[in-house]
């Protein structure tokens, strides 16, 4: 493990350095929640608002999935951590896979999260909800030429116009299992060679939008929320996003979520923690990010609603198929020769 890249962050101004040192030593302070977090976004005005209200503290430690799971394999009883949260289903099933998650029994998750964004285990819960869909040139593509399903992009007449992320990363993999899911292996690679024979492979969501815009691509496969922040930087931003695949199967919906930890040293408060998130806290946590609540009570903020509109099909796959085929999925991008 690298643990340079590990870092403490504190929140409130109650948290001393005697409790630090305390929480180091595994025994957490009494009114301190400890998250483990891979989630990198400003998250700070609800943790905030937490703290405040409830007279709690939080820290967390952010770092890498690979290494935050590592470490917290490492620690075991000894960890002080009370909460693993990050993005993507597939690090929360890979977590629970190691045993790492306690297995809560909440009503208020249960009603606040559809039960195709928790684990049916109740080992972790989506918190907010990120939707991996086509993205396209307002300006040299004409409405009848969008194309509406993933599959679509595998098509000969998109050779070099597409954009899509690399086969490391963790939202590309979630969603070739998404179509393993709801296809097959074969299918699926199939249509994972027809994007290899395609596609322009980009780093980042949000250097893919920006080659979209560029004229390097005309179509591309991104997160909803980063188009929202090019959007609310920019209202004339030159590129649009349909939800993808919605006279079938949905969209692929994948999520920010958490679950209190096996070894916990306050798991009564981690959960109050989630259930807060989950429900009064909703707003507060997916604003930040521009992301869609979880919650159906919940509205979306402004700016994606007016946008994107509130409402979309997504698949209604239990997201954990997200992890549970992330090795299948991996395997298959190889095989694809899709870099
Ligand atoms: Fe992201």
């Amino acid at each position: 493990m690298n643990s340079t890249t590990l870092r403490l962050v504190l929140f409130g101004f109650t948290a001393s350095v005697g409790s630090l040192l305390l929480s180091a030593c595994g025994t957490d302070s009494e009114g301190t929640i400890q998250i483990y977090t891979g989630r990198h976004y400003d998250l700070e005005a609800a943790f905030e608002a937490f703290e405040s209200e409830f007279g709690i503290d939080i820290e967390f430690l952010e770092g890498s999935d690979a290494e935050l799971r590592e470490r917290l394999q490492a620690e075991g009883d000894d960890s002080s951590a009370d909460i693993y949260m990050t993005v993507d289903a597939g690090n929360l099933a890979t977590a629970a896979e190691q045993g790492l998650f306690a297995s809560l029994d909440s009503p208020v998750l249960d009603a606040a999260v559809p039960a195709e964004l928790r684990d049916p285990d109740g080992s972790w819960y989506a918190l907010s909800a990120r939707v991996r869909t086509i993205v396209y040139s307002t300006e040299r593509l004409a409405p009848d030429d969008i194309p509406t399903t993933y599959e679509e992009l595998a098509e000969p007449q998109w050779k070099d116009r597409v954009c899509l992320r690399t086969s490391s990363n963790t939202y590309t993999q979630s969603l070739v299992a998404s179509l393993i899911a709801n296809l097959s292996y074969d299918a699926t690679l199939e249509v994972a060679n027809g994007w290899a024979d395609n596609a322009h492979i980009m780093a980042k969501d949000g250097i893919l939008l920006d080659s979209i815009r560029d004229g390097r691509c005309d179509v591309g496969i991104a997160n909803h929320y980063y188009l929202a922040r090019k959007l609310a930087e920019d209202p004339d931003y030159p590129v649009g996003l349909v939800w993808a695949n919605q006279n079938d199967r949905g969209v692929h919906v994948n999520l920010s979520g958490a679950g209190v930890l096996a070894n916990a040293d306050d798991p009564e408060l981690a959960q109050q923690l989630l259930e807060w998130l989950a429900s009064d806290g909703q707003n507060l946590f997916v604003d930040g990010n521009n992301e869609y609540p979880v919650n159906p009570d919940v509205a979306p903020e402004t700016l994606i609603a007016n946008e994107f509109g509130v409402t979309f099909e997504g698949d209604r796959t239990n997201a954990s198929e997200w992890g549970l085929l992330n090795a299948e999925a991996v395997r298959l991008l190889d095989e694809a020769g899709y870099e």
